[in-house]
């Protein structure tokens, strides 16, 4: 088997956050690596620290102990390599699809050609949208053009927290397949937190399952065949959905 270079590296993470009187751990001893195209599927109860890791991993949280690398970089602050994409999309309402959609690559002054910008709206279904107003779309849609701005940055890092939330299951595979296109196509790494055990498995081809009980990591589930189209159906996936279902029923 191919073994691509290391891209990041989680060690030892850990975040308490002190209210006024309390101080409450949320994540202990958080340790994983990703290799460079390669993907991580984050499970867990909710409440568990999900997006606080993201949030760490992105640079936009100190974390209370431990580190994050990419690459040579200790991760301290945003750093262009990761791109962050948020569950509520983070679409400017006043603002067309099209000038949505380029908004991260001019502010980060990268250069995007018309080919370029085509082929990521094709792989996204998401052509002829460009003149209508985030409010005119459906949630689909939404994320589809959040999904597409972050591309465009050509991070090797994308972060995704719980995008297909909300979306009908239909609609959140076609999704799925999306992102697997242009996963499949572009070879960027990404790690998506969901609670969406079929999600989990389609998409992540390691499994991280968090316990909100220790703070720390309950499960790691390696999961090759992630990453193609046809899995759904492949006995394989049944079996695993049924070993991490038994194991989220476990934690809650
Ligand atoms: N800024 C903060 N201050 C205090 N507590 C926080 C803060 N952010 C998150 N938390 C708490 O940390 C825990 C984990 O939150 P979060 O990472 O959002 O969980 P998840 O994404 O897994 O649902 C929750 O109990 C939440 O209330
Ligand atoms: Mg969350």
């Amino acid at each position: 088997m191919e073994t691509s270079p290391e891209l990041l590296r989680v060690t030892e993470l850990k975040k308490t956050f002190f209210d006024a009187n309390e101080s409450k751990t949320v994540l202990d001893g958080i340790s994983f690596a990703l290799s460079m195209s390669d993907s991580l599927a984050i499970v867990g109860p909710s409440g568990c620290g999900k997006t606080t890791l993201l949030l760490m991993i992105a640079g936009l949280l100190p974390p209370t102990g431990g580190s994050v690398r990419l690459g040579d970089d200790i991760i301290e602050s945003p750093n262009r390599k990761i791109a962050l994409v948020l569950q509520h999309y983070g679409l400017f309402p006043w603002k067309t699809v099209a000038a949505n959609i380029m908004l991260g690559a001019q502010l980060q002054k990268i250069r995007v050609s018309d080919t370029e910008l085509a082929d990521v709206k094709r792989e996204l279904s998401i052509e002829g949208l460009d003149h209508l107003y985030p409010d005119q779309l459906s949630g689909g849609q939404r994320q589809r053009v959040a999904l597409a701005r972050a591309i465009l940055l050509r991070p090797p890092l994308l972060l995704l927290d719980e995008p297909f939330a909300a979306i009908d299951t239909i609609t959140r595979e076609r999704l799925q397949n999306g992102l697997i296109a242009v996963f499949n196509e572009r070879r960027f790494s990404f790690i998506i937190v969901t609670h969406n055990i079929e999600e989990a498995i389609f998409l992540g081809r390691r499994i991280v399952v968090f316990d909100n009980r220790t703070a720390g990591i309950n499960t790691v589930l390696d999961n090759p065949g992630a990453g193609d189209l046809g899995y759904r159906n492949s006995p394989q996936f049944f079996r695993l959905s049924l070993e991490l279902r038994s194991i989220l029923e476990g934690l809650t």
